[in-house]
Parts: C-alpha cells; structure tokens; sequence
C-alpha cells in the first residue's frame, strides 16, 4: 500500500455522480453554453425570507455562536415534536424520541454506524438514494441487497422480494429518483414485514411536503413507533445548505444515533436550528401547509407539467409526479447516451444508472430551470431531431 493510497473501504464507494456531470457541463460552459441545467436535486427558489432573517437575527447573539448538542437544542426537538402533532396527530416525547441532524443526509449514514455490524445485511431499494448502498453500507462493512424497484409495480418497493434476517431497510418515498409516492396501507405492509422480521425500518421522508394535486405524503410513524424516520428542512423551506434536518422514532433508535453523532459532530449551528424553528412555526395548527411553501409548489407544480407535458409530445411515456421536483422516464436508449447527447445541446440531467444497475435506459431531470428554459431545453430537443 502506498502512502496515499486510500481505504479499501473508501475505493468501494463509486465517485459521486454528480461530480462527473459538473466537469463535462463546465467543460460545456466554458465554450459558451448556456447550460439549462435538469441535473442535481437542488432547489434554485429562495428560502423564504422570514426565515433567513431569523437566521441572521439569531446569527448575532452570543449564546448561539456556541457548541451546539449533537442530539440538538431542546426548542428546536420540541418544535419538530409540536409539528408531528399538527401535521401527523402524533404524541412525539422530544427528548427522546427526537434528534436534530445536520441534514437527513448525515443521519442516514449514521443509523447505520449505530446499528449495523459487519456482514449484517442492509436492504437498499434500487434505484435509491446513493447514500444507503455506498457510504452507510461500505463503511459499517455491511452487505448490501440492492432491492430492484420496477415500473409494472409503481416503483413501490415489494417486500417479497426482500431477503430476510437483514438488519435495517431503508424506504424512501415520495422517492429519488423516481418521484413515485406511496400510502399508508402500502406503509403498513412494510412496516409490518420489518416487524415480522425484526428489521429496522428506516424511513426516508426528505420529501414530505414536495407534493402536488392534493396528495398528502403519509409519515411511517403514522403506523406504528417501532421506526426511525428522517425529515429534513433541504428541499421543503429551500434550506439545502443551511445542512438542518431530524430524525424521528423509536427511543433506541434515537438513543443510538445521539451516541453515534456524540463522537463525530457537535450539532448543526444554533443559530441554523433558530431558524428551523421559525419554519417549522409557519405550518398551521393542523398542520395547513405554509403560504410561502404553498407557492413555491405552484411554482415547482407548473414546471414539472411544462416537462412532462413537452416530453410526453416528444414521444416519450413519462408519468406526471404527485411528489418531489423530479421527473422520470424511460430515454428508449442507454442512460449514458442519452445524458451525453443533451449534454452536447446544452441541456444536463441525470443517467438513472447513477441510481441502480437496473436503470439502465431511465433518466431523471430536476425541475429547478423555470418554465421559460424549460420550453429553451424542449425546443432545443426537438431542434436536434435524434429523439425517434
Ligand atoms: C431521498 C433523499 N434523502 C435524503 C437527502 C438528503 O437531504 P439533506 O441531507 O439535505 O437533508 C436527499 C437529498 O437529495 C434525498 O434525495
């Protein structure tokens, strides 16, 4: 082994997808491209602005500069407690029930660090969010089942297909990539199969409130408190960077993760949770859905119909999405190939192998162009006639 060379564990994990399509749009850019970008899960909308002027209010107190505490502030646990009795009519004990997180990113690897022993399985949905079946399965030297999701089953994850005797499941819906949602009899069926076969159920909810025509995203919690769920603020409040979300569930769950997160961070900044609970506050006293988040889905909802509406005109089948700002369709080609030909028209999405082996031909694009550049990207589409 030389000096630098990294971890085995480390040359395990594939490169990050999205690293690859930055370098080939900036080499784009760079020859002038006006790149119309579809590729990473970003919101380009504004987070609203009561909420970063508490931000910037509670930025200049003494008090808040401090260490914050791995599990997080109190006031913050409290006000996600208060908002699962609004948004769910669910009792949540903040203290132990409830750990803030620095995003539901560091959450989802950590479940597993907490949980998971060598050669445990861990069963990860295919095509899923990257995270379950690289970091938080490689680093716990864990075995991953990567679950194929199919299209004939509304990529609706079937535990039938699931080995038993695994150590946690992940389950993420409304989904990355696919935009698919579930609901609560679907829940049940999986939580109930966790149950059966003792296996943690790892709830990914990232996209809760990413959802439109009047679809409502259920929370596993609702089911039964033998789970761990993760929230986060990223794609809801436009809060990507602000690294600020919440795991919520069985007191041993959150017990493991505050010990696991003990030894590796000291909390999101407190003045980030200050903020998060000024969000949280907008949502009504049964959970009504904020006017700031309500417009910024009527937003999200317009685009994602331009979209659809102008691929499906362009011959391809592609479902109109009742969550998340992402859109999925079957290219009638490799993923690969697809992906370089719009990026040699200026347009950037996503190869939905990126998300699982299995997806080859699929392609997710973001909604985060507004309508006018997505028509440019449409257009541009039809100009460049090699869509059969
Ligand atoms: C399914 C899913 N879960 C979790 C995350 C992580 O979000 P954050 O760490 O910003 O809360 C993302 C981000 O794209 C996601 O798509």
């Amino acid at each position: 082994m030389t000096k630098y060379e990294q971890a085995d564990r480390l040359k395990q994990i594939p490169p990050y997808l999205f690293v690859r399509l930055e370098k080939l749009s900036a080499e784009k850019k760079e020859q002038g491209w006006d790149m119309i970008d579809f590729g990473i899960g970003d919101p380009d909308l504004p987070v609203p602005d009561c909420i970063v002027d508490e931000l910037c209010k509670q930025a200049h107190i003494n008090e808040n500069q401090k260490y914050s505490s791995s599990a997080g502030e109190r006031d913050l646990r409290k006000a996600v407690a208060d908002w699962y009795k609004r948004r769910y009519g669910l009792d949540i004990d903040p203290d132990t029930q409830v750990c803030i997180t620095i995003g539901s990113k560091e959450a989802i690897f950590n479940i597993a660090q907490a949980f998971v022993n060598g050669g445990e399985t861990i069963i990860a949905p295919s095509p899923g969010y990257p995270v379950y079946s690289g970091a938080a399965t490689v680093f716990n030297e864990a075995k991953c089942v990567k679950v194929p999701l199919k299209a004939e089953n509304d990529w609706l994850l079937d535990v039938n297909d699931c080995p038993k005797g695994a150590r946690m499941l992940y389950l993420n819906y409304p989904n990355n990539p696919t935009g698919a949602t579930c609901d609560i009899a679907y829940l049940k069926k999986v939580y109930d199969w966790c149950q059966q076969n003792d296996t943690i159920l790892c709830y990914d909810n990232a996209y809760s409130e990413m959802v439109y025509d009047g679809y409502q995203a259920p929370s596993a919690l609702e089911v039964g408190p033998d789970c761990i769920e993760f929230g986060s603020f990223s794609k809801t409040f436009n809060m990507t960077g602000f690294r600020l979300g919440y795991a919520v569930g069985h007191p041993d769950l959150i017990a493991g993760l505050k010990k696991c997160k003990g030894q590796m961070d000291s909390g999101a900044p407190i003045f980030t949770q200050k903020a998060g609970i000024k969000a949280l506050s907008l949502y009504g006293p049964n959970g009504e859905t904020p006017e700031a988040i309500a417009k910024n889905m009527a937003v999200y909802s317009e685009r994602r119909q331009t979209l659809v509406n102008g691929l499906r005109e362009l011959g391809f089948d592609v479902k109109m999405p009742k969550g998340t700002f992402y859109v999925w369709f079957n290219c009638g080609m490799p993923s690969d190939e697809f992906t370089q030909k719009m990026i040699d028209i200026g347009v950037i999405v996503t190869p939905g192998t990126g998300f699982g082996e299995n997806c080859e031909g699929y392609i997710r694009m973001t909604v985060t162009e507004p309508v006018e550049r997505i028509r440019k990207a449409l257009e541009r589409m039809k100009q460049n006639k090699y869509i059969e």
